[in-house]
């Protein structure tokens, strides 16, 4: 089915196979049993913000079919599956009290996984922030990291045994830039400066995180998620060239040197002035602190030229629903460099997958673009792993169809079909050849 031959048996022993959701895409129950407003709830009160105009109340009602989907993850043969937390679950407000309704949906969650021999890799926090926080000033306000890290040290201290892996943030750069930049996400800001600020008290709450659930005795393996993607100049030209580098800069470096050699890259400090961040004394030294892993969510390369009129040749089948370049050839070619640049702990890839325009036919989705697409990626994570990086383990993005942010329901990634209709899953061929190939 697949035109890549990659076996599972071509990758260590340990390595773990996985899917991945978040809490905001698939779980619904919005507001039920105590459930705080988040960011993204308010953004999707404006129709005009998600291509479809519709919202995360329902989403897959994973909620209320949590045994199901469970029972549907088992199905798969996988080993680990990937969740995030919702904070205002836990906690309504981001701040003061706990709700231990909210608790009890993950304790379940937990549970469920180990009784059927899955390990839980568990996100703090996939954009969801609670809405209450935000009229505080969000994450352009320090106070938020001390809340995050309050938040982050109960999940740990009631589920840090119970886990196998935590993770503080998914994607940094989303939730600054797109959010506070671009405004396409939300909270649908426009401020570079205040974008360059939150994703300092990111990567700062991250290390807050990081500090108190070790200090509180925690061994559970922790690190964060970012978004990478190697970006190539479009042409050979020195202006194109330099862009290309600024822009690697701003996606690649921004994070990975801060987390990984405790400073901030000067050309993108240079690049923003006086937008740049404030920085207190000893921020540097807790953001560089070491981590067990670090996860990379890969999907496409990206071009950069200094003219605004370019655009990248890629198109008809080398392009997903989402309009991104199938390439990859990327991830290896990212995984060496980061392996070449930096000191890096054990790796993961966290999220990977593909939007196609699929079609039910008699209860079938015969989907073999996006089989392709994932074979592709694991023949190159095989290749990475043979070139000398530590990767350990690879999660589908995703399980489920589900609410892709600013898309709504218009763009399909899950493995499993999702009619949002009856909210009946499906498994897509290529959820049967995941299947196959994990050798359920
Ligand atoms: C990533 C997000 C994830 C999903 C995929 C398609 O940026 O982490 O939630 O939306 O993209």
């Amino acid at each position: 089915m697949s035109t890549h031959s990659i076996e599972k048996k071509a990758f260590p022993a340990h390595f773990e196979w996985g899917v991945a959701t978040s809490s905001f895409q698939i779980e619904g129950g919005g507001y039920e049993d105590g459930r705080g407003a988040t960011v993204w709830d308010r953004f999707c009160e404006n129709p005009a913000n998600i291509l479809d105009g519709s919202n995360g109340l329902v989403a897959c009602d994973h909620y209320h079919r949590l045994e199901q989907d469970l029972d549907l993850i088992a199905s798969l043969g996988v080993g680990v599956y990937r969740f995030s937390v919702a904070w205002s679950r836990v906690q309504p407000l981001g701040y003061g009290a706990w709700n231990e309704a909210g608790f009890d949906f993950y304790e379940r969650l937990i549970d469920g996984l180990a009784q059927r021999g899955i390990k839980a890799y568990l996100t703090l926090f996939h954009w969801d922030l609670p809405q209450a926080l935000e009229d505080r000033g969000g994450w352009g306000a320090r106070d938020t990291c001390e809340h995050f890290a309050t938040y982050a040290a109960e999940v740990a201290r009631r589920f840090g045994d119970r886990v196998a892996s935590i993770a503080t943030h998914n994607e940094p750069w989303v939730v600054s830039i797109l959010g506070h930049e671009s405004g396409i996400f939300a909270p649908g800001l426009k401020n570079r400066k205040l974008a360059y600020q939150v994703s300092h008290h990111l990567l700062l709450s991250h290390a807050l995180a990081v500090q108190r659930i070790r200090a509180a005795g925690c061994k559970t393996p922790l690190g964060i998620v970012l978004n990478q993607s190697p970006i190539y100049p479009a042409t050979d030209s020195p202006e194109d060239i330099a862009k290309a580098r600024l822009d690697d800069g701003v996606v690649v470096r921004w994070y990975m040197d801060p987390l990984f050699k405790g400073h901030y890259p000067a050309d993108v400090l240079a690049m923003l002035g006086d937008d740049a961040p404030r920085v207190e004394g000893g921020d540097m030294a807790l953001i560089g602190q070491a981590l067990d892993f670090m996860g990379v969510n890969y999907y496409t390369r990206n071009f950069s030229s200094a003219s605004a009129n370019w655009e990248s040749p890629a198109s008809g089948d080398q392009v997903t629903d989402m309009g991104w370049e199938i390439y990859p050839a990327g991830l290896t070619e990212l995984l060496c460099r980061l392996h070449r640049d930096y000191t890096l702990p054990a790796v993961y890839i966290t999220e990977n997958g593909a939007a196609f325009k699929d079609e039910l036919v008699d209860g079938k989705v015969h989907d073999s673009a996006r089989i392709n697409y994932l074979s592709g990626h694991i023949q190159a994570t095989c290749d990475a792993i043979a070139a000398g990086v530590d990767v350990r383990g690879y999660f589908v993005w995703s399980l489920l169809d589900n609410f892709e942010w600013a898309s709504g329901y218009a763009k399909r990634f899950g493995i499993v079909h999702v009619d949002f209709a009856t909210q009946e899953r499906r498994l897509k061929d290529s959820a049967r050849w995941y299947q196959s190939f994990l050798g359920a």
